[in-house]
């Protein structure tokens, strides 16, 4: 019996000295208020076990600060989710907060063009390989959107190729196969009811990293494919990367057969390289988005690329319609222009690299030591680890989840949380490093919670208990998924 079966006979309950009470409570309060209690599911921790009655639950946040975030209930903790991602400085970054602070003094939205957005777009151009013109929006779902709109408008084709575990936001035509059950045949999967089936003929699913699948596919039906979009490392699952040579592969593909290639680097942008995963990789896309780090936390998201496709957001009343009220606006402009100011420095990214290749090593180093087969992939600022039987396989959706030991990683993350350590509890997210991390000594503190979270998890004989706030019963649905959504 390897370690982590041992792991399955444990059973866990809250630290007495980690205290979720307040949390809980307006949990109880926020499920009277608002469907499940959250404005976004992925807020939702599935397998967490302090939720009360049965997951799925969230903890409430007071306040952040640099590489720490607090909760209500007054536990401080090294932040490794960042808002799944954009603090890519640090929470609260001063010369960022000044710069917004001072702006708001003169006004959050105009409905017209501002200096800002010249700017920025310059600092855009400059420092990402494919961007010839920017397009703003507010969040990473209307970027692909209006990218894949583009693309069709472009080719003046229809299908959009997508790949199984890949997240492109929350739109209709790219909810698709995000996260489906890893034994379904389903492809595409519709991942929310209310999605319209007809979309179904609009988008193919492909297997990552398959470079004979996707020639194929591609090949077959290539006069109906406008756009290919990936994510250029699978942010929104653990970390993946692609196989050397794949993403060059996707690019002769879509050069060959007059497909626009898509790069949703709303993970990955201003994260990984100043100019990106392009940057990083070597690979131009045609067209790629960008949101999360370019501002440091601030709503704002770019659509950028080759002016041939851009400039078709341009006026005229057959051209690509773009917009919206908060696009632009010189709030999340401000905060992306001194963001970019810092990310201009490519010192910082040394930093973060170091910081990020350390905490891998040490990950590995404590999983080794524990005889737990493991997996530490992905890049120094944004990677995941996975407690895996098979760690040369994993380079698709399917691969990981039917490879990984989520139960032994829930547990390491409830301890971690006890010993002032927050990851998401979801296996598919990434850590996240930002700048303030590898000023602020946290190293060896979170290596210490994470070998005392991976003993406990081992080895816990604590019986599973949980909060109970009267009233939640009936609001909370049991975990599982909606048996409606097909
Ligand atoms: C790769 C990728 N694209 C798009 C989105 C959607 O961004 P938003 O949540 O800002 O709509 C996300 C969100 O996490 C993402 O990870």
């Amino acid at each position: 019996m390897n370690n982590v079966e041992k792991s399955k006979n444990g059973t866990l309950g809250p630290d007495k000295k980690f205290k979720m009470q307040k949390s809980m409570q307006l949990f109880s309060d926020a499920l009277k208020l608002m469907p499940g209690g959250v404005s976004s599911n992925a807020r939702l921790w599935e397998t967490a076990v302090f939720c009360p009655i049965y997951t799925p639950c969230t903890i409430f946040a007071k306040n952040a600060r640099g590489s720490y975030i607090w909760d209500v209930d007054g536990n401080k903790y090294v932040d490794y989710r960042l808002g799944f991602g954009p603090v890519i400085l640090g929470h609260g970054y001063p010369a960022v907060t000044r710069a917004v602070s001072a702006a708001a003094r003169k006004g959050t939205i105009f409905a017209l063009d501002n200096e800002l957005e010249v700017d920025v777009s310059r600092q855009i151009i400059d420092m990402v390989p494919c961007a010839e013109l920017v397009r703003f929006s507010v969040t990473g779902t209307e970027a692909t959107m209006h990218a894949i709109r583009a693309a069709r408008a472009y080719t003046n084709k229809e299908v959009i190729v997508k790949f199984e575990g890949h997240y492109h936001g929350g739109h209709d035509y790219l909810l698709w196969s995000t996260s489906p059950p890893y034994d379904t045949r389903d492809r595409p999967y519709k991942q929310s009811m209310g999605i319209p089936g007809a979309i179904r003929d609009l988008v193919m699913v492909e297997t990552w990293n398959n470079f004979e699948s996707i020639e194929k596919t591609v090949k077959a039906n290539h006069k109906k494919i406008a756009a290919i979009i990936t994510e250029p490392i699978m942010g929104n699952a653990a970390a993946i990367m692609p196989k050397p040579g794949y993403l060059k592969h996707l690019k002769e593909l879509c050069d060959r057969y007059d497909i626009v290639l898509i790069f949703d680097e709303v993970k990955t942008g201003f994260r990984v390289a100043r100019g990106g995963a392009q940057e990083f990789f070597g690979v131009t896309p045609h067209l790629a988005t960008f949101a999360k780090s370019m501002s440091n936390g601030y709503p704002i998201s770019a659509i950028t690329g080759q002016e041939e496709i851009m400039k078709l957001f341009g006026p005229g009343k057959h051209k690509v319609t773009q917009g919206g009220t908060y696009a632009s606006n010189p709030l999340s402009l401000t905060a992306t222009k001194a963001t970019l100011e810092v990310l201009k420095n490519r010192e910082v990214y040394e930093r973060i690299n170091v910081f990020g290749k350390r905490l891998m090593r040490g990950i590995e180093k404590v999983l080794d030591g524990n005889g737990i087969d493991n997996v530490v992939q992905g890049h120094p600022s944004m990677f995941q680890y996975i407690a895996t039987n098979n760690r040369d396989i994993i380079y698709n959706y399917r691969e990981l989840k039917s490879n990984y030991h989520a139960d032994l990683y829930a547990k390491v993350q409830y301890w971690l949380m006890t010993k002032g350590v927050l990851l998401d509890e979801d296996n598919q997210e990434c850590f996240y490093v930002c700048l303030s991390h590898s000023k602020e000594n946290v190293l060896k503190p979170t290596l210490a919670a994470f070998e005392t979270a991976v003993e406990k998890a081992l080895n816990s004989k604590f019986k599973m208990q949980r909060f109970k706030l009267p009233g939640t019963e009936k609001l909370l649905a049991p975990s599982g998924g909606n048996p409606n959504i097909p």
